[in-house]
């Protein structure tokens, strides 16, 4: 059993997450903390809404609201999708709390002091005709790694790399087109170059382990290539305060968004341990424990996170812990763990083209759940992950896979079992002497506990979901086999009881294996089989105060009670449990829907002989 840290991308709140966000952070994230904790680890899941940087404060200035309600506004947005989809966390916050405020400054501070946050004069995008800074995503201009034109000022979206808005080839304003004028001035930069030794020491170590996704280290030790220092403040009004004589009251001066948002893991954890009222119980997933045992981390996002993942965030740590060239000492919340693993996501494009908010290619989380049901959503996000390339979202496969594998595998399986026992016996019938063909079921079965778990423990959930699915077809294939509902005869009814005991045997195991992906539909299965009380754990939603800043507005948390999980084993049915005439647990969808879901999008849909003049 270890300390195992969920760590989940930080969805920033500009404004609600789309499908493609929940694909690459969301569903897996909680398939494996849901496993981890049924397999007897303790799990501690943390993440928030990510809501300072420029784009907030942009998108706030248009609306004619403060950059502070927009983010409350988002932030209850994003808070209720994740629920509804079931996310489990331990705690879900936000990064524009006292507490975090507090953390995010004390590292800086650590960081600091240990020598490897450096001033250093810079250049400063300005707007010639209006005289304000530009911010660094505001400029566009020619990548000079990989020449695609449309890089930002502070990443490339072809290459991926990060970038500062100097290095840009034609640098030029996104607002208006203009060239910006650069003019001095100072700020602190992380001296990555000073920690680069001991990155790739993490790197070495991590890669040694052959655990992470190929793309991901590759990509984490090419931008180890070319390491440089980089400013982790920003000429910016919305922000954490720099913590410094001279800075901390500077209005035009804040922390870069990035920094402060990936010390949300720490913070986080933080402030669920002080909720919990044990402030030091976040330690355990942070520090080696008395025992000698490191805890183990795990990073969750998509791929255009990496960057952020593989090398800021372990070098605020590395500095934080006086771990560089420079030596140090560790800062106040002790040696830090370094991520186990950054377990990244390719894309999920939209119908074949990228998700854009802004160009309106886009399906928000919450229009998916208005309609259909959150497990259908979280079946076909696992099953079409884009785990080690990118994948497609597309309202047909949608509907098909819904209905051929959700509904007419799983969905039928359940409904057939609980069917029968509620006809034919109204409990679960005890099982007289196996036969071996029901021997073989059960232990092909059972053996999913070691294959489907090894699968979602070391991040092959796609392969995972295909092996239940397997199981789940043979147990199918078992019915038609055995026939049970042919077994009429009065002397058959030892048999019919035996085949249906090893139905509800197979179907409560598979209910577990399929739980991580189902949790919802998990519990209904549960039921369906007589069985008592809630299986799965979910999330809720807290209002709280902010712990150091009681007058504030009340904010939504998500948090739950996750100590009743379920064991990832197999637990023996209970004969003479009650089971009725079951309701179906999927909804089958109406093949008409994906046309719907595509016309509601301008997309093209199939000819439709008596409204010629529909399809576009
Ligand atoms: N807000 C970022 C995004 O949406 C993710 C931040 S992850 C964090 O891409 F760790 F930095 F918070
Ligand atoms: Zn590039």
């Amino acid at each position: 059993m270890s300390h195992v840290l969920s760590a989940v991308a930080w969805p920033y709140a500009n404004g609600p997450r789309h499908l493609g966000h929940v694909a690459g952070f969301g569903v897996p994230s909680d398939v494996f903390s849901r496993y981890m904790r049924m397999a007897g680890h303790d799990v501690l899941m943390v993440s928030g809404t990510d809501e300072h940087g420029t784009p907030i404060l942009v998108a706030a200035d248009k609306e004619g609201v403060s950059a502070q309600e927009l983010a409350d506004r988002n932030n209850r947005l994003i808070c209720e999708d994740l629920v509804a989809l079931g996310v489990s966390y331990d705690l879900f916050t936000r990064t524009t709390t006292a507490n975090h405020y507090e953390v995010a400054q004390q590292m800086f501070l650590a960081v600091h002091r240990n020598g490897y946050m450096v001033e250093r004069t810079t250049e400063s995008a300005i707007s010639p005709s209006t005289g304000r800074t530009l911010p660094d995503r505001y400029i566009e201009g020619t990548c000079p790694i990989c020449g695609y034109t449309e890089a930002r000022g502070d990443q490339c979206d072809s290459c991926g790399n990060q970038l500062d808005p100097t290095d840009l080839v034609d640098p030029r304003s996104r607002i208006n087109g203009e060239t910006p004028r650069f003019v001095q001035t100072q700020h602190f930069f992380l001296d990555l170059p000073a920690l680069a030794e001991a990155l790739g020491e993490w790197l070495d170590e991590r890669e040694a382990t052959g655990l992470w996704r190929p793309n991901v280290i590759r990509f984490s030790r090419n931008i180890l290539e070319d390491i440089r220092p980089r400013a982790m403040t920003r000429d910016i009004d919305w922000g954490i305060p720099v913590p410094l004589e001279g800075w901390r009251d500077d209005p035009g001066k804040r922390l870069y968004v990035w920094f402060d948002a990936v010390i949300g893991y720490l913070s986080a954890s933080v402030e669920w341990a002080r909720r919990t009222g044990d402030p030091d119980a976040w330690r355990r997933w942070w520090n080696v424990g008395p025992d000698g045992q490191a805890p183990l981390s795990y990073y969750f996002m998509g791929k255009d996170n990496i960057t952020f993942h593989s090398q800021i965030w372990p070098a605020e740590l590395l500095g934080h812990n006086g771990r560089g060239d420079r030596g140090g000492e560790p800062g106040p919340y002790g040696e830090l763990t370094l991520p186990t693993e950054v377990v990244s996501s390719e894309f999920l494009t939209m119908e074949g083209r990228a998700f854009s908010s802004s160009r309106g290619v886009v399906i928000y989380v919450h229009e998916v759940l208005a309609r259909y049901q959150p497990d259908a959503l979280r079946y076909f996000l696992s099953a079409a992950a884009p785990e080690n390339q990118d994948s497609d979202f597309s309202w047909p496969a949608f509907v098909e896979r819904t209905n051929n594998e959700l509904v007419a595998g799983w969905g039928n399986l359940v409904s057939r079992t609980a069917g029968m026992i509620a006809r034919y016996f109204g409990q679960v019938p005890p099982a007289g002497p196996l036969e071996p063909v029901d021997e073989r079921i059960l232990a092909a079965v059972r053996g999913g506990f070691d294959t489907v778990g090894r699968l979602i423990g070391t991040h092959r959930q796609k392969a995972a979901l295909a092996e239940a699915m397997r199981l789940v077809g043979e147990v199918n294939a078992y019915v038609s086999t055995t026939e049970p509902f042919k077994l009429k005869g009065e002397d058959q009814r030892d048999r019919l009881g035996t085949v249906l005991h090893v139905l509800a045997q197979a179907v409560t195991d598979l209910n577990t294996q399929l739980s991580p992906f189902l949790p919802h539909s998990s519990n209904a299965v549960h039921a369906a089989l007589g069985g008592e009380g809630l299986f799965m754990p979910m999330p809720r939603i807290e209002e709280v105060r902010d712990l150091d800043e009681p007058g504030r507005p009340p904010y939504p948390v998500i948090t739950g009670d996750y100590s009743a999980m379920p064991r990832w084993e197999s637990r023996p049915v209970a004969v003479g449990a009650i089971v009725e005439k079951p309701a179906p647990i999927f909804t089958k969808l109406d093949p008409a829907v994906a046309d719907d879901e595509r016309r509601r999008l301008g997309l093209p849909v199939a000819e439709q002989p008596d409204e010629p003049g529909e399809a576009v």
